[in-house]
């Protein structure tokens, strides 16, 4: 097969916000092409690659003309010709043209969908579904997800200050299952919202909106609807924060606006600690900003045997930022967005490096989505063990999950659900107490 690029093209589509954002895609001698849609955070890390937006009036400043026309115009002229099953010399020339450490120049959006529709290109040249095109012999594992039940943070006008409640289900035999369970808790949540006359419509990432008074009042709500979808909270079903606390953190300080309060960074890590041991934590997201090491190895050291602690602002899917982390003793687990680093490569150097750490790694969406399923490809091929995507509704985030089901229904005999062997080996698995 010919694998000599001959095309490369890109276009404006639209995601999930309605925002305009880049589709690449790319054409190869031999007739394979390959496409991807660039996602978009909406709470992004101070260290990641910079999408480029056009600013002035037109669509809120959001536009992707120039990011299109560094795809159609110098990224094009810089890699026809090139082998597009060099993954490595594709993402190294877009690195080496821009220049700037978060891509500044040509833009992390026009990069990210370049370098995944490369990738979708090859894999479709060596006639491979490219998750088995990444794994090459190895048998990979179906990532156990994380699954969204409320919004929160900047997904959802800052309602509370929590970002995601999401739900895990470690003990399941499979994907299927997990997501069976998980439609039961999304509808028994919804339902009690609704009850309570809370119910107001959904987030950004498809989870109900967090009409709550207090963030302890959200976690409650989460364990009563585990709980009224029928399954045991701490038992068979887990809870999943994404604090996000680089949101809300100013000058030292944490702001905690729907609880009224400000907190130092030792109340901060006190009282992560506190929901960690009265609620049936299985893992915490940023429980603190990202420039706050002391504070995240702190929570790091006292929550290793409940909880993972996931590093996602805190270390931009960034191999130098994850030993670094490591060094500290600042979390054992790594959130990985391509979009984040940029190219496919650097962020599978991200996931190595948490690897070559003892760390979990969870594969993750972004609160701005589309169609694309590249990421659902790369949890498998790539082993990562979990899986990240926003909740149980709006298709952009059931498509992956249904991608997921696809892939497990084709593995048959030997597909292998990660489950409990997901998490970093500090975590102690078993029941965790409810309040
Ligand atoms: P973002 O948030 O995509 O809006 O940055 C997702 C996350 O924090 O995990
Ligand atoms: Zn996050």
């Amino acid at each position: 097969m010919k694998t000599r690029i001959t095309s490369v093209k890109a276009r404006q589509v639209w995601d999930s916000r309605g925002h305009p954002t880049v589709e690449a895609q790319i054409g190869l001698e031999g007739g394979a092409v390959g496409r991807a849609i660039a996602p978009a955070g909406a709470s992004r890390g101070h260290f990641e690659a910079v999408d480029l937006r056009d600013g002035g009036s037109r669509f809120g400043g959001l536009g992707v003309d120039k990011a299109v026309a560094n795809v159609n115009g110098a990224i094009a002229k810089a890699l026809v010709g090139r082998d597009g099953t060099d993954q490595a010399g594709v993402d190294a020339c877009l690195a080496e043209m821009d220049g700037t450490a978060q891509l500044e120049r040509l833009g992390g959006n026009a990069c990210v969908a370049v370098s995944l529709a490369v990738l979708h290109a090859a894999a479709n040249a060596a006639g491979l579904p490219l998750w088995r095109y990444l794994a090459g012999d190895t048998a990979p594992r179906l990532p156990l997800p994380e699954i969204q039940i409320f919004g929160g943070g900047a997904h959802a006008g800052r309602r509370i200050d929590i970002q995601d409640l999401m739900i895990m289900v470690p003990g399941a035999q499979s994907v299927r299952q997990v997501l069976e369970v998980t439609g039961d808790v999304y509808r028994a949540a919804g339902k009690l919202m609704r009850d309570a006359g809370k119910l107001a419509g959904t987030a950004d990432e498809g989870g109900w909106w967090p009409n709550f008074d207090s963030n302890e009042e959200a976690l409650e709500t989460l364990t009563r609807a585990i709980e009224a979808g029928g399954h045991r909270p701490g038992e068979d079903v887990f809870i999943s924060l994404d604090i996000a606390a680089s949101e809300f953190y100013r000058d030292g300080r944490y702001r905690l606006a729907l609880d009224s309060t400000e907190l130092d960074s030792q109340s901060m890590t006190d009282l992560i600690e506190t929901w960690a041991r009265r609620f049936p934590i299985l893992s915490i997201e940023d429980p603190v900003a990202q420039d706050d090491t002391k504070s995240m190895a702190r929570v790091t050291a006292a929550l290793a045997p409940l909880a993972q602690i996931i590093g996602d602002d805190f270390l931009v899917t960034d191999g130098a930022r994850v030993h670094a982390a490591a060094k500290a003793g600042a979390c054992n687990a790594a959130l990985i967005k391509v979009n984040q680093a940029g190219t496919v490569s650097k962020a599978h150097a991200a996931l190595k490096a948490a690897k070559e750490e003892g760390w979990a790694t969870i594969v993750s969406a972004r609160s701005g989505e589309t169609e694309d399923l590249s990421i659902v490809h790369l949890a498998i091929g790539w082993d990562a063990g979990q899986f990240k995507v926003g909740s149980f509704a709006r298709s952009e985030r059931m498509a992956k999950w249904n991608e997921l089901l696809r892939i497990e229904e084709e593995m048959g005999n030997d597909a292998h659900f990660a489950g409990w062997g997901a998490f970093p080996p500090a975590l102690k698995r078993g029941k965790r107490g409810t309040p």
